[in-house]
C-alpha cells in the first residue's frame, strides 16, 4: 500500500487537489479498461469537488460516456430526503453532467427493510463488476470522508458493520444517530485501486492524528480499517484537520 498525506491550507484546496486525482484516476481507469468506476462520498466535504468536476476547468477532462457511478454508503432514507447522499451527490454533480441514469446506481435506502436493501446493493455491486462467489468488486477509485470520532463510509465505531463477515455491503443501527445506514464493508474499500479521503475542519484534528498516529484500535476509530492492499490511499487534509499531526508524518 502506498500512503500519501496532504495538508492543504482549505477545503477549496483540498476540492482542487482531488479534482486532479480524480480525472487522472478516471483517464488511466478508460486507458486501461474502457470504464472508470467510482464510489462516492456523502457528508458535506465532496460537494467542493462535485463543483470542480462539472466546473469548465475539468468538466472536460472527464469521459463522462465512460463512467460508473456508485455510493459508499447511505442513510435509510428515500432518495429526496435532505438527508440522502444520493440527493447531494445528484444536486452537485449528477444532475449537472452528462451522466446518464443507467450510469448511476444508487443505495434504494427508500425501502422500508435495510437488510433488503444492502442485499439488493451486494447484487448490483456482483453484476456491475461481473464478480465470481467470493470476489470483491475493484473501484478506480473510492472518495472518503472521515466523521471527528474516526468512521468512514458508515462504519461507526463499535458497530455490526465493522465485522463484515464476508458481505459487500451490510446495514447497521447507528445509535447515537438514532438511525440505520446501509454501507460498504472494509474489504470493498480495501479493495480499491485508489481510496481518497477529504478531510476537513478542527474538529477532526483529534480523531485524525489517532487514526494516523496513534494506536491501531479500529473498533474505536474505523479510518483505520481502510489500508488498501494493493492500492494507494490518500489523505487530503486541510490545515484545521491536520493540525495535531507531527511534523514528519505531514511531509509524507
Ligand atoms: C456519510 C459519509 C460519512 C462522511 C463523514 C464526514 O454518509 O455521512 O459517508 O462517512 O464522509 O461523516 O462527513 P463531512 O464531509 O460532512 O465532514
Amino acid at each position: 500500500m502506498e500512503r500519501t498525506i496532504k495538508i492543504l491550507p482549505d477545503v477549496a484546496a483540498i476540492a482542487q487537489q482531488a479534482a486532479g486525482i480524480f480525472v487522472n484516476a478516471a483517464q488511466q481507469a478508460v486507458r486501461e479498461r474502457g470504464v472508470f468506476r467510482v464510489a462516492l462520498s456523502g457528508g458535506s466535504t465532496p460537494k467542493a469537488l462535485h463543483a470542480l468536476l462539472v466546473s469548465d476547468a475539468f468538466r472536460p477532462q472527464l469521459p463522462w460516456d465512460k463512467m460508473q457511478i456508485f455510493f459508499g454508503d447511505e442513510r435509510h432514507v428515500p432518495p429526496d430526503h435532505p438527508d440522502s447522499n444520493f440527493r447531494m451527490a445528484s444536486e452537485t454533480l449528477i444532475s449537472k453532467s452528462p451522466l446518464k441514469p443507467e450510469q448511476v446506481h444508487r443505495i434504494k435506502a427508500e425501502l422500508q427493510d435495510s437488510e433488503q436493501a444492502a442485499k439488493d446493493y451486494e447484487q448490483i455491486l456482483r453484476a456491475q463488476f461481473a464478480l465470481k462467489p467470493g470476489e470483491l468488486p475493484r473501484f478506480d477509485l473510492m472518495l472518503l470522508g472521515m466523521g471527528n470520532e474516526g468512521h468512514t463510509l458508515s462504519l461507526f465505531p463499535g458497530t455490526t458493520a465493522l465485522r463484515d463477515n464476508g458481505r459487500l455491503v451490510v446495514r447497521l443501527w447507528v445509535g447515537k444517530l438514532y438511525t440505520e445506514r446501509i454501507t460498504c464493508t472494509a474489504p470493498v474499500a480495501n479493495n480499491s485501486a485508489v481510496v481518497m479521503f477529504m478531510i476537513s475542519g478542527a474538529d477532526k484534528a483529534p480523531a485524525l492524528k489517532a487514526v494516523l498516529e496513534g494506536p491501531y484500535e479500529p473498533e474505536q476509530l474505523p479510518a483505520q480499517l481502510i489500508k488498501p492492499a494493493d492500492g494507494k490511499l490518500i489523505f487530503l487534509v486541510d490545515a484545521a484537520a491536520g493540525g495535531m499531526l507531527s511534523q514528519k508524518l505531514a511531509a509524507t
